[in-house]
């Protein structure tokens, strides 16, 4: 499907890419679309409110691990580095990094020039002294860092265990890409959801206001929307599943019955039961954390764990861990 003809003249690369990965992705087996897909201005406007859900405890519990721990972690970490935040969206976990440590500069990265200026000038508010430098990119390519960071020892900051939305090679690429990137020295604060029961596990992916439930389906409509689509979305449903072998939550849309629908002039039918898969969530245990971080080329050498066990906020030095014998 990569090499099909364009829709009548996307309006830019990104367009280009929406359209070439969701005709991949709708003709492949299983079907499947890539996350980052979901975040247009409503699907970021309902990640939002996700993060606000009583079900779903990872944004709250991953704050409340920073400021229960911000002196210790102010400690170790040390003044005078520059702070490099991926995927920083609305920038809410930041002011309790940046107001425990005292840092030189602050680099958030986005890939929403809109989220990425209004948090800068929210933040700048209320860190007058502090050079913020945004960087408007897909944190997953490598990014070039402003110059102005260019001496200063680093600190990375990747909260809300967005690392689980990777598959583990990806996770892994990931990793050693930020270690070149933030240099020797550097260190990194980063959040990873624990395994747990499933009677938490799927609430937190399938709320009872079914927000999560229109997080998922508004890929459809913005399918339908910019892709000049006819998906019967009412013929959808969200779907929450553990699997447990591969230790993650997959999110599907699966089709309630039988459907034949039709994007930019490509036809597609689904039987009933048939679903599209749109994320994944790793969850780690203790040790697979660390083994994580070790293969990036990261050395853990501090971690914190709410009371219940819910999420881990783990500190990473820049090298590779000892390798004798
Ligand atoms: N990294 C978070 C998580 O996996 C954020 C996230 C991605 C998310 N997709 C989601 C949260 C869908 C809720 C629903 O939990």
């Amino acid at each position: 499907m990569a090499d099909a003809p364009t829709i009548e003249r996307p309006r830019n690369a990104l367009q280009q890419a929406f359209y070439r990965e969701v005709l991949a992705g709708l003709s492949a087996r299983p079907r499947a679309i890539p996350a980052r897909w979901f975040y247009d201005r409503r699907g970021s406007e309902l990640f939002e409110a996700i993060t606000d859900l009583p079900e779903y405890y990872p944004t709250r519990t991953e704050t409340a691990l920073l400021a229960a721990h911000s002196r210790e972690i102010g400690t170790v970490i040390g003044p005078g580095r520059a702070v490099i935040e991926f995927g920083s969206g609305s920038s809410t976990k930041t002011p309790h990094v940046l107001g425990a440590i005292d840092p030189a500069a602050y680099v958030p990265i986005d890939i929403s020039g809109d989220f990425l200026r209004h948090s800068a000038e929210q933040l700048s508010e209320r860190f007058p002294e502090l050079p913020i430098l945004p960087v408007e990119a897909d944190f997953l390519n490598p990014v070039e860092l402003p110059a102005g960071v260019r001496g200063l020892p680093k600190l990375g900051f990747f909260p809300g265990s967005t690392i689980g939305n990777m598959s583990a090679p990806a996770a892994v690429d990931f990793l050693r890409t930020i270690h070149a990137e933030l240099g020797e020295g550097a260190m990194l604060l980063i959040g990873m959801d624990r395994v747990k029961s499933t009677e938490i596990l799927i609430p937190a992916y399938n709320d009872a206001a079914g927000v999560t439930a229109a997080f998922n389906l508004n890929l459809l409509h913005r399918i339908n929307r910019e892709l000049d689509g006819d998906i019967p979305v009412a013929a959808f449903r969200h779907n929450a599943i553990w699997n447990d072998d591969a230790a993650r939550i997959e999110m599907h849309l699966e089709a309630i019955v039988d459907v034949r629908f039709t994007v930019a002039g490509h036809s597609f039918a689904m039987a009933a039961g048939e679903t599209i898969h749109t994320e994944n969530s790793h969850k780690y245990g203790p040790r697979g954390a660390r083994l994580m971080l070790a293969a990036g080329n990261w050395t853990p050498i501090r971690e914190w764990i709410d009371p219940d066990g819910l999420f881990a906020l783990l500190l990473a030095e820049a090298r590779a861990p000892e390798t004798a014998p």
